[in-house]
């Protein structure tokens, strides 16, 4: 098992978010963490990449526990992390921001041309600044920033959130074909799961800090069976549901 977190708790500060949250990834498996606004799924990502110190529990990776590591140590180990916010650098054109991180990593420099053979849409757009790009234009820049350094584990957090139907379906052409290569992904989904469950093999659920359930993907995507879950979680936290 790649990547293993075991009862972790987490925060900011005093405030604590994470009470007490689990998590595992295999080699070429997609896992989904699915959770409302709020429940800590960014907040786990955070400290799975060492952006945030844990205070209880363990991140296993490779056999070694890099809970409490430095952000650059973890993605040095090979856990690539690919934010929700703020994952590019806006006044970069695309190939600087792909030459500025593979400057942090050993032998990255041929990397730059492969992500460009992977993905054709970022080469077409190499001298463009990263500012001007379309959200899934973004999002594919961001996701190869962090392939530059040559994951083992890719945390992506909802790379797809507010982007039209047909790059969600290339996202998940994308990532299904790392996980093919052996790449374990841990995916952060908030709307729209379906396409995305589809392709994964399991999906931990999170709500208020905490690891609820764990089911097989393929169960979520029975008729109604989301539905039903993405229901529970209302009725657990009323008023909290955002108006839309
Ligand atoms: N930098 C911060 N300082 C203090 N509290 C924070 C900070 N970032 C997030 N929080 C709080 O931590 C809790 C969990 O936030 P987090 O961003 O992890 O949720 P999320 O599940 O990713 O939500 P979303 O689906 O909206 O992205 C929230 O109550 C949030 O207000
Ligand atoms: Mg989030």
């Amino acid at each position: 098992m790649p990547l293993e977190v075991k009862d972790v708790e987490s925060g900011y500060g005093k405030v604590t978010v994470l009470h007490g949250v689990n998590l595992k990834v295999a080699s070429g498996e997609i896992v989904v963490v699915l959770g409302p606004n709020g429940a800590g799924k960014s907040t786990l990502m955070k400290t799975i990449a060492g952006h945030l110190q844990p205070t209880a529990g363990s991140v296993e990776f490779d056999g070694a526990d890099v809970a409490g590591m430095s952000a650059q140590d973890v993605s040095r180990r090979g856990i690539g992390y690919v934010p929700q916010e703020n994952n590019v650098f806006r006044e970069l054109t695309v190939r600087d921001n792909l030459r500025v991180v593979s400057l942090a990593f050993p032998n990255a420099q041929d990397r730059v041309a492969n992500v460009f053979d992977r993905f054709p849409i970022l080469a077409e757009r190499a001298t463009q600044r990263a500012a001007t790009l379309s959200g899934g234009e973004r999002q594919t820049l961001a996701m190869s920033s962090a392939l530059i350094a040559d994951p083992t584990v890719l945390l992506l957090d909802e790379p797809t959130a507010g982007l039209a139907p047909m790059f969600v379906a290339q996202m998940v052409e994308w990532v299904s074909e790392l996980a093919t290569e052996g790449m374990a992904v841990v995916w952060v989904v908030e709307q729209n799961p379906e396409k995305i469950l589809a392709a994964s093999t399991r999906t931990c659920l999170v709500e208020g800090g905490r690891s609820t359930a764990e089911f097989e993907s393929a169960e979520l995507l029975e008729p109604g069976r989301l539905q039903e879950l993405l229901l529970e979680e209302r009725e657990e936290e009323p008023g909290e549901s955002p108006a839309t």
